[in-house]
């Protein structure tokens, strides 16, 4: 397997973010519940400095996408700044002074993790409201531990029983009940707060409590809609041609074969983004990667560019524009004047002879057809009838004659080609 410097990347930076995560519950708990030396809790005063030490160099490493060169002096700043943070965070603060608040400032790491998960939402665009979900729930945990150790440090949630019997780890359970319950703010009122310190807590709990219950209900609920956007926008268009074809009184067969058309494009993955749009709004450099990338699969299997250079299959590949068929659809008809030739992607069709019946030969994906009236400037002739759903692309005459000009190897190819196929249309 090859070594993909992305991936080993993308895994550390999992790595990382649930470390830091681990970082943020132990440290505080143990500041409210007190220290218990023990091996694990001396292991981890250990590994954590140095896992923090470890990303802060892999961060600075880090190959960094290209960036204008305006913009140079201010991302070396920011990444000198981000590694002194990255440092900060690594300073082995439990060896040095164990009894302190100190460990805390290994949590300024958070701000890392907040960088990195702005980064994976950029990064993974289809998958973007699951991960801003994640990360909420990410978030509101710690913020819910966070709280729950604040309540623990003032005292709270300690009726005279427990104040005698319970320690420890039951003591953090009750107070994370607490935090969840006014976070969530259900409030049962079973905890109550007693001093000064806890009651303005708690109000301050509260109010941060509010604020989360209204980011739930606008944007959780948006979120969890939007997951399966591209589903539901397939669903709302069928829904919508439904309607539109009760209407309009569309005959049944034709109704089938509509909604039969837009099942093929949801499940052939091009339905929802018209690719020919997205490709328009895309940079040039940008753009041919794209079109190479989606067409890979065609270019790959048809024999007219195995031999063809990489420039014209860049070219091609930019030009082409998908359209789809229907089972029984005639694409082109004897005798009309074309403009347009065209490669099969996938599916099969049917080249019916002037007579209207015979077929006479049975194309598909990797071959083309519709070149022989582009190059002797003549109708068309055989008929093209798609037998299946034909995913194909079309490349019209302007840019298939300059191609040619252009490239004079391809050319002989589809020439000789062509020549095979030639035979005048005999009249109806
Ligand atoms: P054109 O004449 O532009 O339109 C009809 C197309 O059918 C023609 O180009 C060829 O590409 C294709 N065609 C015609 N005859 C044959 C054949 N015998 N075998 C394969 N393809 C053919």
């Amino acid at each position: 397997m090859r070594f993909d410097r992305y991936r080993v990347y993308q895994v550390w930076d999992l790595f990382i973010v649930l470390s830091v995560a681990l970082v943020a519950v132990e440290i505080p708990l143990r500041l409210v519940l007190g220290d218990t030396p023990s091996l694990s809790l001396t292991a981890l005063d250990v590994a954590i400095p140095l896992i923090l030490l470890l990303d802060a160099l892999a961060q600075w490493y880090r190959p960094e996408p290209v960036q204008p060169r305006a913009r140079a002096s201010r991302l070396a700043s920011a990444r000198v700044a981000w590694l002194s943070l990255d440092l900060l965070a690594a300073i082995p603060f439990e060896l040095l002074a164990s009894a302190t608040m100190l460990p805390l400032l290994h949590l300024v790491k958070l701000a890392r993790v907040a960088q990195l998960m702005r980064h994976w939402r950029q990064q993974a665009v289809q998958h973007a409201n699951v991960l801003r979900l994640a990360f909420f729930i990410y978030w509101l945990l710690l913020t819910a531990h966070w709280l729950a150790c604040g309540w623990l440090a003032l005292g709270g949630n300690t009726t005279l029983a427990d104040q005698v019997v319970v320690y420890g780890f039951r003591r953090y359970l009750r107070a994370l009940y607490w935090s969840i319950t006014t976070l969530a703010t259900i409030g049962y009122g079973d905890l109550t707060p007693t001093t000064d310190a806890q009651i303005a807590f708690t109000m301050t709990v509260m109010l941060l409590g509010v604020g989360v219950y209204g980011y739930v209900i606008g944007n959780v609920t948006s979120i969890l809609a939007n997951i399966d956007m591209t589903r539901r926008h397939y669903l709302e268009n069928m829904e919508r041609l439904g309607a539109f074809m009760r209407y309009r009184n569309i005959p049944p067969l034709l109704q089938q074969r509509l909604r039969g058309y837009y099942a093929h494009l949801w499940e052939n993955q091009l339905g929802g983004y018209d690719e020919s749009s997205v490709l328009a709004d895309l940079p040039d450099s940008l753009r041919v990667e794209v079109a190479l990338f989606l067409r890979r699969d065609f270019i790959e299997q048809a024999p007219l560019f195995q031999s063809a250079s990489d420039e014209l299959v860049r070219e091609i590949a930019l030009q082409l524009r998908p359209v789809v068929y229907t089972p029984g659809d005639y694409i082109m008809r004897t005798g009309q004047y074309g403009r347009h030739m065209y490669f099969i992607s996938r599916g099969t069709v049917e080249v019916i002879a002037a007579d209207g019946h015979t077929v006479v030969a049975t194309l598909t994906g990797g071959e083309f057809f519709g070149e022989v009236a582009l190059l002797f400037s003549q109708p068309r002739n055989a008929s093209i009838r798609a037998v299946d759903y034909c995913n194909l692309y079309v490349l019209d005459k302007d840019t298939f004659d300059q191609i040619l000009a252009r490239y004079p190897v391809f050319a002989a190819h589809i020439r000789e080609e062509a020549e095979k196929r030639r035979p005048q249309p005999t009249p109806a």
